[in-house]
């Protein structure tokens, strides 16, 4: 398995990911797939200007095209408070088979190597027991439920902290 950067032929991936009914069960429903063309355009450049991690999960180096998934590292305010944040998707077909865990361990090792992105926060729904699992399996810390607004929705879910320098499990 290896991430790479998102690129502009990864619309077919993301609608598959984003406007699916089971994947965004727990992330507010799925969305209009007609938004995925620019979406990815606009994923694209922040990915370039290193502003965000927006990796896609490549399960075969051999076939780059070929995604499990995504997962994305980036800043924004929560609150008036600058944090950084973590977030995944295994697509169903390569769901239960260590992805997700081994993707965000690869990121947050990353992040730890390059000294980048501070303490991590990541918010799974309080009901997601497989992103709660990666959250406990990869080294968060649990602070607690909250309301989270993801895509205009107000989502219930766990807070997860951890600075990968001190925190990450091996
Ligand atoms: C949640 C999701 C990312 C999990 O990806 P995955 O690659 O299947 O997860 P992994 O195989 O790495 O498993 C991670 C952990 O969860 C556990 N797990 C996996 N599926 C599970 C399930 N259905 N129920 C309970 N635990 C589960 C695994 O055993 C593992 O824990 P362990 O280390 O203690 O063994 C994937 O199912 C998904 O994308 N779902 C839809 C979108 C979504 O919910 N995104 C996350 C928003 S925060």
């Amino acid at each position: 398995m290896e991430l790479r950067n998102v690129r502009l032929d990864d619309v077919d991936a993301y609608v598959r990911m984003r406007c699916d009914p089971a994947m965004m069960a727990e992330l507010g429903g799925p969305q209009p797939a007609d938004r995925m063309p620019d979406k990815v355009r606009r994923d694209v450049a922040e990915a370039e200007a290193d502003l965000s991690w927006i990796q896609m999960i490549v399960p075969d180096p051999a076939d780059p095209a070929e995604v499990a998934g995504s997962v994305v590292i980036w800043a924004h305010e929560l609150a008036g408070t600058p944090i950084s944040e973590i977030g995944w998707m295994v697509l169903p077909e390569y769901q239960g088979r260590g992805y997700a865990k081994r993707a965000v361990r690869q990121l947050l090792a990353r992040a730890r190597h390059e000294r980048r992105w501070g303490k991590v926060h990541a918010f799974p729904g309080v009901g997601n027991a497989a992103s709660n699992g990666v959250c406990r399996s990869v080294g968060f810390r649990l602070l607690g439920p909250t309301d989270t607004e993801y895509a205009g929705q107000t989502l219930r879910t766990n807070h997860w902290a951890m600075d990968p320098a001190t925190d990450l499990a091996s």
